[in-house]
């Protein structure tokens, strides 16, 4: 019987293990064997590895986070790490290795399969800024938690007549922060894909009142060229100049955390089952992620090393809309 092994590895994302399951279930109705792979790639370089079967993996499509663990494992970026990598692969007898993950699991994954693993990658992500699918998993329902946490704020605004800064996760892509300001109705919202000064944004939330409404909300990637912690700043210096306070809310890791959504179980699943298609297929080397509605598989070498930035056009249409 051939062995699969699957771990998660970087940044949970809610929806990997919607993944894991099917994974797990479908790899068994096709006759593997399957093992988990424990901490992502720290796991798998120590051998930590255990058997996994149907029942395994119940009661989990709802949970967010990842039952196998993960960590941010930079060793496969070392010869003597991908090293390691390979002989626990051999030692294991695995015929092929499902890697859940963002860009720096599927760059190391691709450098695994040069050396000659077989890798398969699924796309998971909440930054959403894997090149190779429309969406990765976890995307949405951080979207959604950053959503509900600005709808609150907006409440509070609103009743107080005030300015509200939320900072929202995203360090090279401001996918989240494009949405979630989109979604949430802000005024401003910038990214690290476009320069944004301080003074703009000021001017910005100031034309909010002056157009008659009672909050103004911007909403900030982490990545931005001036995040939270220099907005707020800037803020302070000019107070007295600009005329109003500005309160912030750094939501963090708490977007993470979320229950996956409806899109993130269904997407967790379809990638999974066509992660182990693949596998069937003796076809490595690739990520599966999600093209015009459909699985599609983009060679990891492809994958590795890039960033798909946000669709920065959206922003005229935030803005527009936001008058
Ligand atoms: O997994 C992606 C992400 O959540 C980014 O949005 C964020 O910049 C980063 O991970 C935070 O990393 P860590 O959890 O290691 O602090």
């Amino acid at each position: 019987m051939q062995r699969l092994a699957v771990l998660t590895s970087g940044g949970d994302a809610p929806g990997m293990n919607a993944a894991i399951r099917a994974v797990v279930r479908s790899a068994v109705g096709r006759g593997f064997e399957v093992v988990g792979v424990r901490d992502g790639y720290n796991g798998l370089v120590n051998g930590d590895f255990r058997p996994m079967g149907r029942r395994d993996v119940g009661g989990i499509i709802h949970l967010g986070g990842t039952q196998l663990g993960t960590t941010r494992y930079e060793g496969l970026k070392t010869v003597q790490g991908r090293e390691s990598a390979l002989r626990e692969l051999r030692a294991h007898e695995i015929a092929a290795l499902v890697v859940i993950g963002g860009n720096g699991s599927q760059s190391g994954a691709a450098a695994l399969h040069a050396d000659g693993a077989p890798v398969i990658g699924i796309a998971s992500t909440i930054d959403n800024d894997l090149y190779g699918t429309d969406i990765s998993i976890g995307a949405t329902t951080a979207i959604d938690v950053a959503l509900q946490a600005i709808d609150h704020l907006r409440v509070t605004a609103s009743s107080m007549k005030r300015a509200f800064l939320v900072e929202v996760m995203g360090r090279k892509c401001g996918y989240l922060a494009l949405m979630a300001g989109i979604t949430g109705g802000a005024e401003v919202i910038a990214l690290p894909e476009v320069d944004t000064e301080p003074a703009s944004i000021a001017e910005e939330l100031y034309a909010a009142y002056q157009r008659g409404k009672s909050h103004a909300i911007a909403v900030i990637a982490e990545g931005a060229k001036y995040n939270s912690d220099a907005l707020m700043r800037y803020f302070h210096e000019h107070r007295e100049r600009l005329g109003f306070e500005l309160r912030v809310t750094k939501l963090g890791h708490i977007q993470r955390g979320g229950s996956p959504g409806v899109f993130d179980r269904m997407l967790g699943t379809l990638l999974g089952v066509a992660a182990v298609d693949a596998a069937v297929e003796r076809r490595y080397g690739l990520m599966i992620g999600m093209r015009d509605g459909k699985p599609a598989s983009t060679p990891l070498s492809e994958v590795a090393g890039k960033t798909r930035p946000a669709e920065t056009r959206l922003l005229d249409l935030a803005y527009q809309l936001a008058l």
